[in-house]
């Protein structure tokens, strides 16, 4: 399959680091817009592209690949400017990259026959990111079938994988990645505010737990939750459970979170069968 020519719409962080890793990867790029036209012209100058501007005038400006990469809430009235611009889009997919939204929002560009897709990167991106940021990542695909073999290509040359999704997986995988990601950075900062409870500074906390945290992500990502999973409740340590919500009995918040957290942590260990049914039931007594 010839590489497609690339449009982009939107260069912040997302559009920035895409046309960047699409230009090393060798795919060309046709032409780049932004609302603020300087730094369109600005990444078309760095990337030899010879299109830029605020808003395309007119089709022939345009690829067959279009990337929508503003901000959400701006996807669905860029696209319907986009419309107005061309009475044929039959040659032409058009993608945005949201986690939240379906390719529905494109939905002007399919009434003028377009193809249209989401191609969602679960990966957090800055305008300082780069092609390496792509590798091994997971694109989420949703749409219509006929961008998917265009948006597979792409996402291969940048190093990453594609998963097929419907609309109603799209939204749960990214409820998900909402999880697994931003809700990392709130549990270690409830960890480090546990740890200073009694004065520890947060900083030094935060540089204590760093290693094992790394460690705990290399081992789940070799075995399963349960497998990797160590520590008191995997050792049926009932005592020192005990302890800690002790420790946190005047802490109300960290505690609540410290009794959730620890309830779902019995049922990871029971299902590696570190702990017995008994061990798990009086572990579960406790932390209600
Ligand atoms: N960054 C990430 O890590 C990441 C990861 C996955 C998916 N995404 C998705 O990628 C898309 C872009 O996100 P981002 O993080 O790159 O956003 P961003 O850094 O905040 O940049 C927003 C971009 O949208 C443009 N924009 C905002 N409002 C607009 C409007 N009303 N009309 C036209 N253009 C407008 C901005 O133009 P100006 O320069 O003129 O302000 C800028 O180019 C979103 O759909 C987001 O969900 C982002």
């Amino acid at each position: 399959m010839p590489s497609p020519e690339i449009t982009i719409i939107g260069v912040g962080g997302l559009g920035n680091s895409m046309a960047k890793a699409l230009s090393t990867a060798g795919i060309p790029i046709k032409s780049i817009f932004n609302r603020t036209a300087v730094k369109a012209q600005k990444l078309a100058d760095d990337l030899n592209v010879e299109i830029s501007g605020c808003f395309p005038s007119d089709g022939s400006e345009l690829g067959n690949l279009i990337f929508i990469t503003v901000s959400d809430s701006a996807i669905e009235p860029v696209a319907g400017c986009l419309a107005g611009i061309a009475d044929d889009f039959s040659t032409k997919t058009v993608v945005h990259c949201s986690g939240n939204e379906s390719a529905n929002l494109l939905k002007d560009i399919k009434s003028k026959g377009g193809s249209i897709a989401s191609f969602h990167p679960l990966q957090t991106f800055t305008r300082q990111s780069e092609l390496s940021d792509f590798e091994d990542i997971y694109f989420s695909l949703q749409g219509d079938k006929s961008a998917f073999p265009q948006l597979k290509q792409i996402a291969k040359k940048l190093g990453a994988n594609t998963l097929k999704v419907t609309e109603g997986q799209k939204a749960h995988l990214h409820a998900a990645a909402v999880m697994a990601s931003n809700y990392l950075n709130t549990l270690l900062d409830v960890a480090v505010e546990t740890a200073s409870v009694s004065d520890l500074a947060p900083d030094e906390a935060k540089k204590a737990l760093m290693p094992l945290v790394k460690t705990t992500l290399e081992n789940i990502e070799e075995q399963s939750f349960g497998e990797a999973l160590s520590g008191p409740i995997k050792r049926g340590d009932i005592q020192t459970i005990r302890h800690h919500l002790d420790l946190l009995k005047d802490q109300p918040e960290l505690l609540v979170l410290y009794r959730i957290l620890g309830q779902r942590t019995v049922k990871l260990a029971r299902k590696s069968q570190s702990i017995d049914q008994s061990t798990a039931q009086k572990m579960v007594n406790i932390l209600e």
